[in-house]
């Protein structure tokens, strides 16, 4: 079993102690993997998305995180309780109509127990940014808040940002002819006294509206630009690369390393196998798999890219690419699949 709470070895100095996640999107791009799984849940390298970002977030100092749900809330609770288990304060504040970006913040905040800058994260980015550094930044620019920003090739899906030295000029989001490369990689630090400004009780979408509004009116906003390894999960081959990407060590995450120093999973032919996974002499694992507990795969199966998940069963001469593999699934033999989504 993963050891939630041991700690990479970390202790907070910074006076940054709260975090909100932003969990309540409905994942629309992902179904048919979100009709009973809201997208912050699904898993990557065997673990649920939401708790690869709250072991960086306590790898950081954090002490609190608010997770601001809405579509299928009810599943968060059940899994990660009072946070104990993850040596981290975790509370839940429900949205009965989603309030948008701006609007779950400011709902969220109320729930913070602690004073001090919050740090606010997109419930799907996987980063290798900084957090410490950038909770060094915002505090040594005296910004009002601060944003992670990444380069990306193309911006239009995105939030683009003008910048001057370090300071944000403009904030655009979702563009056809977007004025830069540099673009909001979903990871916010605002002084609590921005979010009591953000108005209560109705949708706000902190991108097309608090950001502009706050520039408008001369606040300091700066940019904390990181181009470490940044990937939105929010599609189906996003989400495999995101497995693929932590099992290759281009992307990082302390929670994948807890749980390989867990002993409960191992890495074989560049996939990431539950121990308790029987895999037949005669079965061909290629690379970037996820192959969950009690997993069973028979002999003549072949599998590339694929996310298996608990308890599947994998018959004899199947081929799958790219695919997903729901809990419990019995996958007929001979099945061939490329990109497809078994059991959901
Ligand atoms: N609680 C709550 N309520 N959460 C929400 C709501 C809501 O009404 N709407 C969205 N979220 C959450 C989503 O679950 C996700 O974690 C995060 O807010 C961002 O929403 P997405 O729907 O994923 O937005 P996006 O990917 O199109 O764009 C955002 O992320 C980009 C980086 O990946 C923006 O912040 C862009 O500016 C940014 O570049
Ligand atoms: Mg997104």
């Amino acid at each position: 079993m993963i050891n939630h709470s041991s700690s990479l070895g970390s202790t907070s100095t910074s006076g940054v102690e709260s975090a909100i996640l932003l969990v309540g999107g409905f994942g629309t791009r992902l179904a048919p993997l979100t009709h009973k799984t809201p997208k912050p849940m699904l898993k990557v390298a065997g673990i649920p998305f939401t708790e690869h970002q709250i072991v960086k977030a306590r790898e950081a100092g954090i002490k609190e995180i608010v997770l601001a749900t809405s579509y299928l809330a009810e599943v968060f609770e059940p899994y990660f309780g009072d946070g104990e288990k993850w040596g981290i304060e975790i509370r839940y504040a429900v949205e009965e109509v989603a309030l948008g970006t701006g609007g779950a913040i400011r709902n969220a905040a109320s729930m913070i127990t602690r004073g001090g800058p919050v740090v606010i994260f997109n419930g799907d980015v996987l980063s290798s940014h900084s957090l410490r550094g950038h909770i060094d930044f915002h505090q040594s620019r005296s910004a009002d808040v601060s944003l992670y920003l990444t380069e990306v090739s193309d911006a239009r899906a995105f939030g683009a940002v003008e910048l001057e030295g370090d300071a944000i000029r403009t904030f655009n989001e979702k563009m056809e002819n977007p004025p830069t490369n540099i673009i909001n990689a979903g990871c916010y630090i605002f002084n609590r006294e921005f979010i009591d400004a953000i108005p209560a009780d109705r949708v706000v979408s902190v991108e097309r509206e608090t950001f502009p509004g706050l520039l408008h009116h001369g606040a300091s906003l700066y940019g904390y630009v990181d181009r470490s390894y940044w990937l939105d999960i929010g599609t189906p081959a996003a989400l495999q690369n995101a497995t693929r990407d932590l099992i290759s060590g281009a992307a990082q995450s302390d929670a994948y390393e807890l749980l390989l120093r867990s002993g409960s999973h191992e890495l074989r032919s560049d996939s990431l196998i539950a121990t308790s996974a029987q895999i037949a002499t005669g079965a061909d694992i290629r690379s970037g798999n996820y192959i969950g507990v009690d997993v069973i795969v028979h002999s003549g199966a072949e599998l590339s890219g694929c996310i298996v998940l608990d308890g599947a069963v994998i018959s004899a001469g199947t081929k799958l690419d790219s695919s997903f593999i729901a809990e419990k699934c019995i996958v007929p033999a001979a099945t061939i699949a490329t990109s497809n989504f078994l059991g959901f």
